[in-house]
């Protein structure tokens, strides 16, 4: 790190205690801390995660720091300020929920906002922007914690948001990062190659999930070798929803086992707006799973989903050969 990294993280470090002491000691706090209780979050998980509150009061956090000496030009740099024109600042975040964002060594580096009030003019989640130690291409939500049980199962566990993996960990999944959002990179890929084999894709089990997961799977093929599963969320939850009502035990269950292959999932993501009854859309979907067969690498792999269409559509296996080669050939 810089100076002025490291001036940069001891801020953060000081933010986040603010922030945390302001949730758990506080009556400005207790609102807050009502709405994670009954998400299913323990005082283990708020401490674990150093999960804290920006209170609805204007400028608390400015005064702090005004009160701390902390130099004003640091305080601008940090993102955790919103500069007016004339170069006054105020507290980016308010009313929120905070999550603080850690780099590879554990160091906090930004910090991410749940609204705890829904309207349009308040994003969900509110992000500090990106900084000199701040990427969001490459940065994974709990990826130092998670690092040692990463390496010791070899696998890693993917979710979409902070609370899916706050959730999972407090149901003993202990291996889940997530993307928070934002689409996997090849930053994001090269991280999780270094200490594991395989990756569970566990994303919301709504449609935007289900897009996430696809694309997720085309990327991961492209730039590693990693194992890749799917992990399906049912009934349209959330990975947290699921844990909070279904269980730990069905939750841990459902990761146990060993998923789906990226493949079975994206034949049956095809499907999606198709209606297999209707033969112009059976078309469409065979014209789909040919291409996505083509391009697997592994021939074994390639006669096993070739036979599943063959014997689904009652479609000559020699057929669907044929048509594969040119589906081969219309990519080169
Ligand atoms: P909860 O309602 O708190 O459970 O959020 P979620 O994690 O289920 O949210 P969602 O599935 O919509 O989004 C997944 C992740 O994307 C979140 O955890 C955030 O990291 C990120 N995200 C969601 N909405 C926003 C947003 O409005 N702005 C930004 N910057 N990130 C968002
Ligand atoms: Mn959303
Ligand atoms: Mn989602
Ligand atoms: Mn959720
Ligand atoms: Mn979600």
């Amino acid at each position: 790190y810089t100076s002025e990294q490291s001036a940069l993280i001891d801020l953060y470090e000081k933010a986040s205690e603010l922030f945390s002491h302001i949730l758990l000691n506080t009556k400005l706090g207790e609102d807050a801390l009502q709405y994670l209780k009954k998400r299913g979050m323990t005082e283990d998980d708020i401490k674990n995660f150093d999960i804290g509150f920006a209170a609805p009061e204007d400028n608390l956090l400015l005064s702090f720091f005004k009160e701390h000496k902390i130099d004003q030009h640091l305080m601008a740099e940090s993102g955790l300020f919103i500069e007016s024109e004339n170069q006054t600042l105020r507290d980016r975040f308010f009313n929120r929920i905070i999550f603080p964002i850690k780099d590879t060594n554990g160091k906090i580096v930004a910090f991410s906002g749940r609204s705890l009030v829904k309207d349009k003019n308040h994003p969900k989640y509110l992000n500090s922007p990106e900084t000199s130690i701040f990427n969001k291409g490459k940065v994974l939500y709990n990826f130092s914690q998670a690092r040692s049980e990463i390496i010791q199962q070899k696998t890693v566990i993917l979710y979409e948001g902070f609370m899916d993996v706050i959730a999972a960990h407090r149901a003993a999944v202990k291996n889940g990062i997530a993307t928070m959002g934002t689409s996997l990179t090849e930053d994001h890929i090269n991280a999780i190659k270094r200490v594991a084999d395989r990756v569970i894709i566990c994303f919301d089990g709504d449609a935007p999930g289900q897009k996430a997961i696809a694309r997720a799977i085309e990327l991961l093929r492209q730039s590693s070798d990693l194992q890749i599963s799917v992990v399906f969320i049912p009934d349209n939850l959330d990975p947290d929803e699921y844990v909070n009502q279904r269980g730990t035990a069905a939750f841990q269950n459902l990761m146990q086992q060993t998923g789906e292959s990226s493949t079975s999932f994206l034949l049956k993501y095809d499907r999606t707006g198709l209606n297999l009854a209707n033969e112009n859309d059976q078309l469409e979907y065979l014209k789909r799973a040919l291409k996505r067969i083509s391009s697997l690498k592994d021939a074994l792999e390639q006669d096993l989903y070739l036979n599943q269409l063959s014997d689904e559509f009652k479609i000559d296996k020699r057929d669907l050969k044929d048509q594969l080669r040119e589906s081969v050939a219309d990519r080169i």
